[in-house]
Formats: C-alpha cells, structure tokens, sequence
C-alpha cells in the first residue's frame, strides 16, 4: 500500500529527499508519560498482545514528535515464547527461566513457517493491520526482528550479559549445536519478517545488537550467515523491500555488514558518520557493492543534555551526514527511559528543519 510520507522509503533505497527523515529507535516507550498511562495498567507482555494497545503506543511517537516512521511496538524476544522458549519481563528486564544448556534443548525449540506464526502470534499482525487502520497510510510502518546471534545471547544467557561468557563457552563446547540453534532461529524469524510483510509493513530492521561481541572470525561464522539466510529469504518473496541491519558497536564488522544483504546499515554513534558514508560509497563506486542507504547515529545519552545542546549535536550530525540521498537520521541505539520529551522533540524537529 502506497503511504503519504515517503521520505522514509525513498531515503533506505537512496532516493534524493528534499530532507532526510527521522525516527527513533525505541520511540515507543518509557520516555512519553502516554506510554507509561498505558503500562501501568498491564504488564509488558499483555501490552505486546494486545493489538488495540500495541497500536496506539506505536502511534503514540507519531502523534506527538511527528516522526517518519512507525516502528511497530513488540519486543525481538516475542517470537521466541511460540518456539517453546519461556521469556518473562516481570522484573523490567528479559529473563529465561530455564537458559539453554544442551543440544537436547535446542532440539525441542519449534521450527515456526508463516502459516503458524499467523495463528501462534495472531496479535503481531492485528497490531499492524490496527495502525494502518488508524493512521490511513500516512507514513510508513516498520517492522522489526532480532538477529539469531542476539537471539540466542538471550536464550542462553538468560538474560542480558555484558561479557557473554555463557554463550560463547556454548558455541566453543558445542559449534554444531550452536549452528542448529542459529539456523531454527533464523528460519523462523525470516518466516516472521516475511508476515510481518505480508500484513502490511512497508520495511523491516534486523536487530543484531550483541554481534559486535564477536571476533571478526567468529563474526563470520556465527552471525553473518545467518543474516545472509535471513535477508535472502525475505528477498525470495519480497525483492524489493528495504532491509536494514542494526549493530550496537559495529566499527569492527562493518565491511561484513555490507555483505549481508541489507540496503540501509544503522550504526552506533562510536563511528564517525561522515567517514562511514565515504567508505560505503566507495565501496559500492570500487568493489560493486550495492548503494547502500545508512542511519544514524546520535548518542542517545545526547537527548539528556541541555536543549540547546540536543539542537546542535543533532545540526553536526546532520552537517556529518552531507547532503547525498542515501541517509536517515536515528539515534545510535534506542531512546532513554530518562530523557526530557521536549529534547526528543528538538531532536525530531532539527532535523525536519534541515535542507538537502
Ligand atoms: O523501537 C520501538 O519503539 C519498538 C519496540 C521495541 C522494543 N524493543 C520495546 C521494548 C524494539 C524494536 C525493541 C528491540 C529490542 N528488545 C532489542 C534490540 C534493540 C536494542 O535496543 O538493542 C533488544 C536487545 C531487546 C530486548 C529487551 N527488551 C531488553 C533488553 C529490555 C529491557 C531493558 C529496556 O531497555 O527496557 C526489553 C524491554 C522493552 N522492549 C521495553 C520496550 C518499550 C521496556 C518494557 C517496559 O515498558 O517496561
């Protein structure tokens, strides 16, 4: 379905725009006191199941900052519980009560095709349908996904980690039980994209937040294949849908990202923005790597600074960025719970102020 706002769309296939667009990651959430109204009447996960809800928080960003986007409100970990994995967010952070700890374990995680993720996560796809239906195809919606090496950090770790020492002890112990776990997961969330698609988001983000933990060989064996595996079995049915791929820290992986097969590469505000679009030019102008769009990169802990501030960091990010298609302003990771609306609201608004 064609939307009104196209900025977004024509920027993740470098289109010339008359001014870069702008979203959040993470802009629904903790940050707007409309969202925290809803929470406290229901926990995180009853909030992601039900579609009225989910719906109005995802619009919620739109409503009040104006952004470009839509990112639909879920969590990466939504599609695990259907798998057979049991999350919890009742302490305010993820939890897997029993971690994987074998291949036994791994062997009983469901495989899920798009017809079962239909039916087993039914509300996924009623929250989209809902936010087309209330905001009339006005601006894009977007949908999300993690990546099979974030993923399985979680699964394993039982939570957040900061060393990843449990994961990686799994992966050198047991590579091939490690390898099975990455393709279940990346078949089932290719096949989740690919609805999610279907019911009507009009591009999607791969979130491989934790894959900078890897080595630049481990990288290459257990994180970009399975990007590979994902992204090309989206394109498989839907070729021309932009994919863009997010890692947290990814200075070290960039050249690998460029080999995932996403078009648009959202990088952390630890890269120099200015230097990573020259490089990826130049590597679409020398080594016949497709143009690729890229998005970012302000340091979220910018938008807890003085107003004045927020304004001109976000003018030198978009100074960094020049004024060739191919680029969408975003935070370098997802907002704050801490942050002052009115500096979301300059950040969003600095942006949309800017000329190419
Ligand atoms: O961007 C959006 O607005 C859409 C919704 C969205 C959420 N999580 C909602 C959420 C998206 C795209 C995510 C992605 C996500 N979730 C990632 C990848 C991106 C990233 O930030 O690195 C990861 C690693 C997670 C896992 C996760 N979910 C954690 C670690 C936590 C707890 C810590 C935290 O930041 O709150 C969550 C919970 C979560 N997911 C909340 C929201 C709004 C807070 C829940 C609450 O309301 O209490």
């Amino acid at each position: 379905m064609q939307v009104k706002n196209t900025l977004l769309l024509d920027a993740l296939k470098c289109k010339e725009t008359p001014r870069p667009p702008v979203w959040m990651m993470r802009q629904a959430g903790r940050y707007l006191p409309q969202y925290q109204a809803i929470r406290s009447t229901m926990s995180f996960l009853d909030l992601c199941k039900n579609s009225q809800k989910a719906a109005e928080v995802s619009i919620q960003p739109y409503e009040i900052l104006g952004v470009d986007g839509i990112i639909m409100f879920s969590d990466i970990l939504v599609p695990l519980e259907p798998m057979g994995a049991c999350v919890s967010f009742d302490s305010g952070k993820p939890e897997f009560k029993s971690p994987i700890r074998s291949q036994q374990d791994i062997e009983k995680l469901i495989e899920l095709d798009v017809p079962s993720l239909e039916t087993k996560c039914s509300y996924v796809f009623e929250t989209i349908e809902e936010i087309a239906r209330r905001t009339h195809n006005e601006v894009p919606i977007l949908g999300f996904a993690g990546a099979p090496w974030t993923l399985a950090s979680y699964m394993i770790e039982g939570g957040g980690s900061k060393d990843f020492a449990l994961i990686k002890r799994f992966t050198y112990q047991h590579p091939e039980a490690m390898m099975m776990l990455l393709d279940k997961l990346s078949f089932t969330i290719a096949n989740h994209l690919i609805a999610k698609i279907k019911h009507g988001v009009h591009a999607v983000q791969l979130f491989d937040t934790w894959a900078s933990s890897l080595s630049q060989e481990d990288y290459r064996l257990f994180a970009l294949p399975y990007q590979q595996k994902i992204i090309s079995q989206i394109r498989a049915v839907y070729p021309d849908i932009s994919i863009t791929l997010y890692i947290n820290g990814c200075a070290n992986v960039l050249d690998m990202m460029m080999e995932s097969g996403a078009n648009c590469l959202s990088i952390d505000w630890r890269m120099n923005l200015n230097d990573t679009r020259n490089y990826v030019l130049a590597a679409h102008g020398m080594a016949g790597f497709p143009k690729l769009a890229i998005q970012g990169n302000l340091d979220p802990c910018t938008l807890l600074a003085p107003k004045s501030f927020v304004i001109d960091a976000t003018k030198y990010m978009l100074e960094m960025a020049t004024n060739d298609p191919g680029y969408i302003a975003n935070l370098g990771h997802g907002i704050l719970p801490e942050v002052p609306v009115e500096n979301a609201l300059a950040f969003i608004q600095t942006v949309q102020a800017h000329k190419c």
